[in-house]
């Protein structure tokens, strides 16, 4: 129920809804686009951010004592923009024109609170990013960009460099994208006849060659850091990938230091043919070579983030931290998934949002990557990248999804080709601001039937973020009580997607929701006077 207990506030909704109807205007008359089909003019929902400067990303970051350190600060505005930062560790440097940080993490444990800082000619923004020198790594969800579902086996170091290009370039990484991952097949291919994959996959000291496609691993990964972005590598606990390339069987020790020399900062370690060697399928099969690998990158002497791919075996969501995991697919492939009414996605969202309490700072249930945009088929390698058959709607609910399962956030479309409604899914700062809050929380299941589904996360400010999903083919009209939230009394209720308040309600929240769409918003305490 609705209510103004007093005037101000009255005006302040009518005032908002005066607003609404402008911003409506606006985007149709502007921002308007017309779907694949060239029928139906779709809302373009993030707004253009201001010119003046806005620093995004997690407010919270993980760096083990004394390892190499490199963030760069993303912010939106108008550039050049003067950077600055209060109170940064002297072990670290920020150069003032990109906003890269760079250096090593302090030596002693403990919390260092910087205020970083960021100006132009329009205006000036400022944020709090606290530094947690510790053992946890990976304290907000990793986000970033990987080949897979865009190169498949086709993959080369070009396509790697001209994505980090186009992360800059497109304003992703000013968003907070930062890792730029190789996936499976950059290794050599044992008993392989293609000129560029064939040859002996390990040198005389038994490390491991890159393929022909990657002539100069550490040129491109010190390309990728020149950027501010971060680097991440592939590899397979079994004898050969999941696309029969060289994998790390028994090589787990060399390898690792090998990525790092490299310097990687993630690995994804996908099952694959670890199946031949596993026992049995118990829970220490299972678990042995997540562990053994864990343990090697904790002793590494950068931080190398662990991305678990053994989809979903023996409940990893249950151990897959205590591996030294700081992620771990809960699923199969996103992209076999053949979807029915509903596409893929969602089956993947309801089955990964069964698993909320045990992510959290430093582990998080990843869902697979987000495909939308310009993007491959991963039931057909071979098939050209063709643009997404999902519609709008469908975008901004797999992106609110993702974000209040605090999943990693990462695109495996093809970045030389992103279009405007791409960057308007995954480019808004209040969404992606769900997903990387400090708090950590999952957003748990409050509602799922056959046609409404219903994700609440609390976040560190003491308000909650709640998606109202459709899951029918017809626009509808979805109510969420607080009681069924768990909150009391008054709460400012902003649209976190058209970044606007729509008022202040008492004791539920209405709203019309489009077909397979969502509205996003968040409840925001009214404070007692
Ligand atoms: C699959 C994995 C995919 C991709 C692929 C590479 O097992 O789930 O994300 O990495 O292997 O071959």
């Amino acid at each position: 129920m609705r209510m103004f207990p007093n005037r101000r506030e009255g005006m302040m909704a009518a005032r908002n809804r005066l607003g609404l109807i402008f911003a409506m205007f606006l985007m149709l008359a502007g921002a308007a686009c017309v779907n694949a089909i060239g029928q139906q003019a779709t809302e373009m929902r993030t707004p253009k951010p201001p010119d003046a400067p806005r620093i995004h990303g997690p407010k919270i970051y993980g760096a083990r004592p004394g390892h190499p350190f490199l963030y760069r600060i993303p912010c939106t505005g108008i550039r050049p923009i003067r950077f600055s930062a209060k109170h940064l560790p002297a072990t670290l440097k920020l150069d003032r024109q990109t906003g890269i940080i760079t250096g090593e993490a302090p030596e002693a444990h403990g919390e260092y609170v910087v205020k970083l800082e960021a100006a132009n000619s329009h205006g000036k923004d400022s944020r709090t990013f606290k530094i947690v020198v510790g053992d946890t790594i990976g304290l907000t969800p990793q986000m970033g960009w990987n080949d897979w579902y865009t190169f498949y086996n086709r993959v080369t170091a070009k396509d790697v460099r001209s994505a980090a290009d186009a992360m800059i370039s497109s304003g992703m990484a000013d968003f907070g994208y930062q890792y730029v991952d190789i996936d499976d097949c950059w290794a050599r291919k044992p008993g392989s006849q293609d000129p560029e994959l064939k040859g002996p996959v390990r040198d005389a000291d038994g490390n491991i060659l890159p393929n022909a496609r990657f002539a100069d691993m550490s040129g491109l990964v010190k390309y990728i850091h020149s950027l501010g972005l971060k680097a991440g590598i592939y590899s397979s606990p079994g004898p050969l990938t999941c696309a029969r390339y060289e994998g790390s069987y028994q090589h787990e020790a060399a390898d690792a230091r090998r990525f790092s020399q490299w310097g990687f900062d993630l690995l994804k370690y996908d099952w694959c043919s670890y199946g031949r060697i596993a026992k049995d399928k118990t829970l220490p099969s299972f678990q042995a070579p997540y562990r053994k690998m864990g343990s090697i990158l904790e002793g590494l002497n950068r931080d190398v983030v662990l991305n678990m791919c053994q989809y979903g075996m023996g409940d990893v969501w249950q151990w897959g931290r205590q591996a030294g995991g700081n992620s771990w697919r809960t699923t199969g492939d996103l992209g076999v998934v053949k979807g029915n009414v509903l596409p893929g996605f969602y089956s993947i969202g309801f089955s990964n949002a069964e698993h909320s309490k045990y992510a959290g700072p430093g582990g998080w249930n990843d869902p697979d990557y987000i495909l939308i945009g310009t993007v491959g088929n991963a039931r057909d390698m071979n098939a050209p990248a063709r643009h997404t058959q999902l519609t709008p709607e469908e975008q901004y609910s797999y992106m609110s999804m993702w974000s209040l399962m605090a999943a990693p956030l990462f695109y495996s479309g093809d970045m030389t080709a992103l279009d405007a409604l791409t960057r308007n899914v995954l480019c808004n700062a209040e969404v992606v601001d769900i997903d990387q809050d400090s708090l950590g929380k999952q957003g748990r299941i409050v509602r799922k039937t056959d046609e409404e589904f219903i994700l609440a996360k609390p976040l560190a400010d003491g308000s909650l973020a709640v998606g109202l999903f459709n899951l029918t083919t017809a626009p509808r009209s979805i109510t969420v009580n607080w009681r069924d939230l768990g909150v009391t009394g008054r709460q400012t209720v902003r649209d976190v997607w058209r970044q606007h308040d729509l008022g202040v309600y008492a004791t539920d929240y209405s709203t019309q929701v489009p077909v397979h769409g969502v509205e996003l918003v968040r409840l925001i305490p009214k404070k007692r006077l």
